[in-house]
């Protein structure tokens, strides 16, 4: 109770601002409404960025809505009719679940078909659903859902080919996903021809694909629920060919930045990568991990930023560079103490025991703006923790630390402060009952 009061008085934020990406925070709409779009499908028409999602403001897994947002600049977004809604007595009823709607134009129809994946809410069903639209957004008609090729099918995206007749493809984990399989659409994208592909016993889930110098990447994650695992990346020369075998697409250790895979998208001579950070607790706080993917050695790898811009029109981007305080360097106050030292901590150390009576005051150069503030973490529990943040002895906000994976593995989650020109005193941990995460230092941003 103490918390949600400090909260709604609070003077800071999570929210991201337009044309900023910040990785993890909480991403408004041109309405000011959290963009409710998890499982992302993109869809590029004429100038138009559409970006398709799973609604899940409800915080359940069951289906509300596909959402559709459009942008011209892919950071700036704006909620539209939404594509598809429950219809009761079907397959996408509101007792089902629908996830993962990805949409390609049809050009021997001049029409959108979105595929999605269709299920009851044990599961079970394993089906693909497909509904069809005259324009991006719809609404949709739904035609129905079914087995694929008789075989199960559940986490899915979709690729079209760059050649004159634009084949597509699903790409689906079957079999209870312990194959993967790749099959061809029909011409009119309505269903399929035949399995073209098969990643025997791969037990992938989450897939994309991008087209790289005629080759096909695919990018999948492994199946652990709602929590991350370490994204890879296989490649082959031909949709039906020999896919290589699985490499990371980040640092094992921090499982794809706490992450999995939605969408991949070129961006010049390198790549997009979004994906969800799932909350498994609360499915509608979940946030996107959208980052840089660099092929700057000739594989695919996601850059790490807690704040960036991207210029798609351009297909650059820009990783912003903060000033970074140790947390060792605070004034500790209460139990918290200085951890053992350890080389995975910036400087060696970090700073345990914050929250249920310890804090640390860390004291920062602000320039009078809300400005993005990452804090560095190690959290090995199983499950979340939190913090309090204050700054100058104000109101606090709670932040999510969700557990790293062990605890000498790092982690950055962003929070907005206002700060004043000058110096500014920011308090972790103070006011809560329960512990923070280890904190290892924080970065103060200027880029907004
Ligand atoms: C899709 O094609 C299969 C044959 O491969 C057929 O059995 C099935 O009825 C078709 N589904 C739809 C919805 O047209
Ligand atoms: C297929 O790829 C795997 C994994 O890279 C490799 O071990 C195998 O030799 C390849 N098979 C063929 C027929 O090229
Ligand atoms: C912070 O974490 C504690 C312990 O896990 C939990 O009881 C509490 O609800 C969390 N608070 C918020 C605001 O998430």
């Amino acid at each position: 109770m103490r918390l949600l009061s400090l909260l709604a008085l609070s003077a800071v934020s999570l929210v991201a601002h337009a044309g900023v990406i910040v990785p993890g925070a909480s991403w408004k709409d041109t309405s000011g409404n959290v963009i409710q779009a998890h499982g992302a499908g993109f869809l590029k028409v004429g100038s138009t960025y559409y970006w398709f999602g799973e609604d899940k403001a409800a915080n359940s897994a069951l289906f509300s809505a596909v959402s559709c947002y459009t942008s011209p600049d892919m950071t700036t977004w704006t909620r539209q009719n939404n594509a598809l809604t429950p219809i009761a007595g079907t397959m996408i009823s509101n007792a089902n679940i629908v996830e993962r709607p990805k949409v390609l134009f049809n050009k021997a129809n001049n029409n959108y078909v979105m595929w999605f994946h269709s299920d009851t809410s044990d599961y079970g069903a394993a089906q693909v659903g497909v509904a069809t639209a005259n324009t991006p957004c719809g609404p949709y008609t739904y035609l129905g859902s079914w087995e694929p090729l008789g075989a199960q099918s559940r986490d899915e995206s979709v690729f079209q080919d760059d050649d004159e007749a634009q084949t597509a493809y699903l790409l689906y984990a079957s079999d209870n996903n312990q194959n993967f399989k790749i099959s061809q659409m029909t011409a009119n994208y309505l269903n399929l021809t035949e399995q073209v592909n098969e990643l025997a016993a791969a037990t992938l889930e989450a897939p994309g694909m991008l087209k790289r110098n005629g080759e096909y990447y695919l990018f999948a994650s492994h199946t652990s629920g709602w929590d991350p695992n370490p994204n890879k990346w296989f490649v082959a020369s031909t949709i039906s060919g020999n896919f290589s075998a699985q490499e990371d697409i980040a640092p094992e250790a921090g499982r794809t930045y706490y992450s999995q895979n939605a969408f991949d998208l070129p961006l010049g001579t390198n790549s997009l990568y979004a994906g969800d950070r799932w909350e498994s607790t609360l499915l509608g706080s979940s946030t996107y991990i959208w980052l840089p993917m660099s092929w700057a050695t000739g594989v695919p790898q996601l850059v790490w930023a807690d704040v960036w811009t991207l210029d798609i029109a351009a297909g650059t981007y820009t990783v912003a560079t903060g000033t970074s305080y140790e947390a060792e360097d605070g004034v500790r106050s209460g139990s918290s103490v200085i951890l053992p030292s350890n080389p995975s901590f910036s400087g060696g150390e970090a700073v345990g025991y914050l929250g249920a009576g310890g804090s640390v005051t860390i004291t920062v150069q602000g320039i009078g703006a809300a400005q993005w503030v990452a804090l560095y973490y190690a959290n090995g529990d199983s499950t979340w923790r939190n913090t309090t943040v204050s700054v100058n002895g104000g109101p606090s906000v709670v932040v999510q630390q969700p557990d790293t994976g062990g605890g000498n593995v790092i982690l950055s989650v962003p929070v907005e402060l206002t700060l004043k020109s000058g110096s500014n005193a920011i308090t972790f941990g103070a006011g809560q009952t329960n512990y923070a995460a280890d904190l290892d230092r924080i970065i103060v941003y200027t880029t907004s």
